[in-house]
């Protein structure tokens, strides 16, 4: 991975729809200096709203359909044409909502990174804020990852934690959740751009990673 003083890491955002993950990373590669630029973006989905940031950025942007495809081995193929053609040396999944395939997942094995808006290894997979509301977890958030074959499984690379409130709603807990989304996966990307994120036997180990010591409580006790 590129270190601070080496050309920018070339990102590639895949997305589906409203693209608010995609808006904070490309703001934060926007800065002055930021280790990493967004080479490309790709949607499976032609009207993505995602797709509109893109342009406004001027950032190329693609449409590869699953649905133009016979299999998900040619959809793949169609959009690793794209990513190869531009360079990109890590996939950001920003709400991409097509399950890779563990042929993708091990030829991008440690190149490609997801966001999901639960504290994994708890509430994987759809309606996280629902299960989440329906459990009566006092703490939830949102986890940046690596991805593995397996759906919301790999080495985490930055966790923020988020109250649950006794009246939210999925509503009000996935926008509080989507808060700290906008600043964990441009925390996660500079971390790696940086060239400070190492695995070992799954999982990652941060260089230099400032430590916030004191526990978190929901509720807050005395
Ligand atoms: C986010 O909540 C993300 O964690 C999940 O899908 C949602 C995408 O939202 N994987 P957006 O398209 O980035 O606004």
């Amino acid at each position: 991975m590129a270190s601070a003083s080496s050309a920018p890491l070339k990102v590639g955002v895949l997305i589906s729809g409203r693209g608010s993950n995609l808006q904070a990373l490309i703001a934060v590669c926007a800065a002055t200096g930021f280790p990493a630029q967004i080479a490309c973006v790709i949607s499976n989905k032609a009207d993505a709203k995602g797709l509109d940031h893109a342009r406004k950025a001027n950032i190329p942007a693609f449409v590869v359909s699953h649905k133009d495809y016979a299999d998900k081995a040619g959809f793949e193929a169609a959009m690793e044409a794209v990513l190869e053609r531009h360079q990109v040396q890590l996939v950001c999944l920003a709400g991409f909502m097509r399950l890779l395939s563990a042929g993708f997942a091990e030829r991008w094995r440690d190149r490609v990174i997801n966001i999901h808006p639960s504290l994994l290894p708890a509430f994987p997979g759809l309606d996280v804020h629902e299960k989440v509301l329906a459990y009566g977890v006092k703490l939830t958030g949102c986890t940046v990852h690596f991805v593995r074959a397996e759906m919301d499984h790999g080495p985490i690379i930055v966790q923020a934690a988020v109250p649950v409130l006794a009246d939210d709603t999925e509503e009000t807990l996935a926008a509080r959740v989507l808060q700290a989304e906008h600043k964990a996966y441009p925390a996660a990307l500079r971390l790696i751009a940086e060239g400070r994120v190492n695995i070992i036997d799954e999982r990652t180990f941060i260089a230099d990673a400032a430590i916030a010591g004191e526990a978190f409580f929901s509720p807050k006790v005395r």
